[in-house]
């Protein structure tokens, strides 16, 4: 195996590892995939603004996101059925995230349980949230955030941009569904479990979706949700500065910028370029964090300077995780982490606190000076 210096050699490694059905539904976005190569893209538009002769021989990463010590602002985003990537699927990368001193989103659509994760991941320096889509039986997501509750999970990331699953082309191509040794382990009927039945000739997570989430989900639903849970609740796949002023409005303890890996509507801008004007719209009342096209230290640092609390990874975990497990993904996060060492040192940055929106312009300002 040769050596991994960037999360493009995980991907590599991973492509070549990986079943294609497999490696095309983690790696697809929608349609012509446009918002796919966007978020990445997006932070070259930006470029950072170092500072100098400002002692960086200690950097200090740690912070408390949603009341959580952290050891760095990179936690790992939500992603559907992790054994597919690796047989040990969430439970591997719970425990990295626990000895890396990050937290786990923990998808509903984990071919893990809630329980299982937690017991691998969780207690002392082990952080765990849960994300949450909601079903067309009501009792049945809150029963997910009841489980969630009761094995230690500390918040709860409720995905809105998912009222019908995007069309990804290979997944439709390749009539994706489940490998038939594993289900969606939070579900015990096969019909939620997406573990047999027939999804004929389309996505079978497409199908899945429709038959069972709830394409009326509205704010209403996040009143709700906030009503019947204790714990923080963050809205997951906000885009505009509207919808984060009513998430505000509705109380919500943080919001998510994302565009769901660009799997869901293409044609919406990358995360990075809307995050300014949400941070303006929030005006400080909730956290916000961003996911997409994060793949090297420099991307974090931008989406920092730019007023995101933390980031979220997703395929880069996966890549991780079919790579080599808990020890890929363990890589994988300690990669990202130096990376982003290196970044705050040689932009001048000794701590969290002095990650600025004066460390970032506009590449095209720069003409016009
Ligand atoms: C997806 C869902 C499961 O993007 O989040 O495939």
């Amino acid at each position: 195996m040769s050596q991994r210096v960037c999360v493009s050699d995980f991907e590599e490694q991973a492509r070549k590892v990986l079943p294609k059905t497999v490696y095309d539904y983690y790696r697809s976005g929608a349609d012509e995939q446009r918002t796919l190569h966007d978020n990445v893209e997006a932070f070259n538009r930006w470029c950072l603004l170092p500072r100098v002769l400002r002692d960086v021989s200690s950097v200090d990463m740690s912070l408390s996101v949603l009341g959580q010590r952290l050891s760095m602002p990179v936690c790992v985003a939500s992603t559907a059925m992790q054994r597919m990537a690796h047989a040990d699927g969430e439970v591997a990368t719970a425990r990295a995230c626990r000895a890396v001193g990050t937290a786990m989103m923990l998808s509903s659509w984990a071919t893990s349980t809630i329980e299982e994760v937690s017991e691998a991941g969780g207690g002392p320096g082990g952080v765990l949230w849960m994300q949450l889509y909601i079903y067309k039986d009501r009792e049945l997501s809150l029963s997910l955030v009841r489980r969630a509750e009761q094995a230690g999970y500390q918040a709860i990331f409720l995905t809105v941009d998912t009222p019908y699953l995007g069309r990804r082309w290979d997944d439709m191509r390749n009539r994706f569904k489940l490998p038939s040794h594993l289900s969606m382990s939070n579900f015990l009927a096969p019909s939620l479990s997406f573990s047999e039945g027939s999804y004929g000739a389309d996505s079978g997570l497409a199908v899945y979706v429709s038959k069972a989430i709830d394409p009326s989900l509205s704010w209403e639903d996040v009143l709700w949700l906030k009503r019947n849970t204790h714990l923080p609740v963050i809205l997951k796949g906000v885009l505009s500065e509207e919808d984060a002023r009513k998430a505000v409005d509705c109380g919500v303890d943080g919001i998510l910028v994302s565009n769901h890996g660009a799997r869901q509507l293409d044609g919406v801008p990358a995360t990075l370029d809307v995050l300014s004007e949400v941070v303006r719209a929030v005006g400080g009342r909730c956290d916000i964090f961003l996911d997409g096209g994060i793949r090297r230290g420099t991307d974090i640092l931008k989406a920092l300077a730019l007023g995101a609390k933390a980031v979220f990874v997703g395929r880069p975990v996966l890549w991780g995780l079919a790579c080599g497990g808990e020890e890929g993904v363990t890589e994988l996060l300690n990669l990202l982490k130096e990376e982003l060492r290196l970044a705050m040192a040689l932009a001048g940055c000794r701590s969290l606190s002095e990650v600025s929106r004066a460390l970032v312009r506009r590449r095209e300002d720069f003409s016009r000076l």
